[in-house]
């Protein structure tokens, strides 16, 4: 039996809108070809920035976007980055394919792009390589009005309001490659940077501190003791992978065991949150501090030829799913959970756009942000599932996943069959609905769209129907579906 049962009576709040937040890094073709071009390209670009992928990124309402690291922010040096492009020193890109960065993609880029997208920018520092007053003066560049030599820097550089930037991170994966900190330590240093960070005019930043990796408890214990009160969020960081880190699998080839084994590991995510939660509860019961699922997304052995050190990845029907799982995890959990992060926005990861020249692709995981966008800025209900098994050997999981909101009197539910090949027939139950319409995204579980073949897209949906008071729905096999209930 698979029956949801909808009480809109019960709810853990609004869910915050970012929630539906992207990641982008100086990482393979994530920002160089994927989003930025330059303006002598003659793929169309507005200063620069690819026009086709711009469009695509504003049509799902990406509400922010976090830049310019991972672990590129740690050994990222913001003033490398300012001035006339032709001017700008030339780097290593240590991280990532050992590339020379040219830095032609700096501050002011980013700002604009996320002008372009109509978005909010989330700007990682520089911990790990970098000082307190290199990030408080990247803090006074792009935020204050006061005619200080570092704003008048700005004003050389052709911008004369600040931009009051919010949401600012103190180091990245401080526990690995930006600086293998103990949390002992980082917890010493973040108190020691968000000091000098200061608020100018009426923007108060949003102090983000570096929190654990998946199950790393002890981080977060230590992290909220010793400096919760110091920060508005900490995050956490869960990279779904089928094999190992040695070897992580195909993104396209892969069982039907490979494909129940990543559909159940992505739902480890639910625990971590939930654990990484209770910790935070025992300090801050009143839920000041937010989570920030700033990475998170399915990782998978780079595509057969392409740089290692690039991760590109190519994206299925399973990476919708794994998409799905995700966010109605990341719903249910919006009393605690007020960011999240997909890794990462084009070329790079779990992406919701490819390119290749000037070509674009979007992904199944991009209709599934199309799916979910109503969620944005809605109020949780609670959404009771019960739903059979299926699986494969010892990779057993639900068959439904969903989570539930409502704005302006219209309920949305969202919800994937994680079957692989077998229908799901839904009762749906606890609303008085009107009208019922729906909207899905459906194949085979090795389905993927590429250049000049794009079988996947959202469809309308007519499998939902109203049957004395119920909503009765038949999700087909490998889908992921919205249901929208006046
Ligand atoms: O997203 C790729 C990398 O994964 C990031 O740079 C890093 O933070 C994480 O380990």
């Amino acid at each position: 039996m698979n029956k949801i049962t909808l009480n809109p009576e019960r709810s853990r709040g609004v869910i915050n809108k970012n929630i539906y937040g992207h990641f982008s890094e100086h990482l393979g073709r994530c920002i160089y070809q994927g989003l930025f071009v330059g303006k002598d390209s003659p793929i169309p670009n507005v200063n620069g920035m690819r026009k086709d992928v711009v469009d695509a990124l504003k049509k799902i309402g990406v509400p922010v976007l976090r830049w310019p690291g991972g672990c590129f922010a740690d050994e990222y040096h913001w003033e490398d980055g300012i001035g006339p492009q032709e001017g700008r020193k030339r780097m290593v890109n240590t991280n990532w394919g050992g590339v020379v960065e040219d830095n032609s993609f700096g501050t002011h880029e980013f700002l604009e792009l996320c002008e372009q997208i109509g978005c909010e920018p989330y700007i990682n520092a520089n911990v790990g390589s970098g000082t307190v007053r290199e990030m408080a003066e990247w803090v006074e560049y792009l935020n204050s009005e006061g005619d200080s030599t570092v704003v008048k820097k700005r004003w050389a550089n052709g911008r004369k309001e600040p931009w009051g930037v919010k949401y600012w991170g103190v180091g990245n994966e401080s526990w690995g490659c930006g600086g293998n900190m103990r949390p002992e330590y980082y917890a010493d240093e973040f108190r020691r940077y968000q000091t000098y960070c200061r608020n100018y005019g009426k923007n108060k930043l949003y102090r983000i501190a570096c929190g654990p990796t998946d199950r790393d408890y002890n981080w977060m214990e230590v992290l909220m003791e010793r400096a919760g009160r110091f920060m508005d969020a900490i995050t956490l960081h869960y990279y779904t992978i089928c094999g190992d880190w040695t070897v992580k699998g195909s993104a396209t080839e892969f069982t039907l065991h490979d494909f129940y084994k990543t559909l159940v590991r992505s739902q480890d995510m639910d625990e971590f949150i939930t654990r990484h939660s209770a910790i935070m509860d025992k300090y801050d019961p009143e839920k000041r501090v937010g989570l920030i699922v700033d990475e998170w997304g399915a990782w998978y052995d780079v595509e057969p030829g392409t740089n290692p050190g690039f991760l590109y990845q190519q994206n299925t029907m399973r990476d919708a799913l794994i998409a799905a799982i995700n966010l109605n995890i990341f719903n249910r959990h919006c009393d605690r959970v007020v960011m999240a992060n997909l890794a990462q926005t084009v070329n790079v990861l779990q992406s919701v756009v490819l390119t290749e020249g000037d070509q674009m692709v979007l992904t199944p995981t991009y209709h599934v942000f199309d799916l979910y966008k109503a969620h944005q800025d809605a109020n949780e209900i609670d959404c009771y599932v019960q739903t059979e098994t299926v699986g494969e050997g010892e990779w057993q999981t639900r068959q439904i996943t969903a989570s539930a909101s409502e704005k302006d009197g219209v309920i949305t539910v969202t919800m994937a069959n994680l079957a692989a090949d077998k229908l799901a027939a839904v009762t749906l139950e606890g609303v008085n609905a009107a009208s019922v319409t729906g909207r899905i995204l459906k194949g085979e579980m090795h389905q993927y769209n590429d250049f000049g073949d794009s079988p996947l897209a959202v469809e309308a949906f007519d499998g939902c129907t109203l049957k004395n008071g119920s909503i009765v729905i038949e999700l087909p096999a490998c889908c992921v579906a919205e249901i929208t209930i006046k």
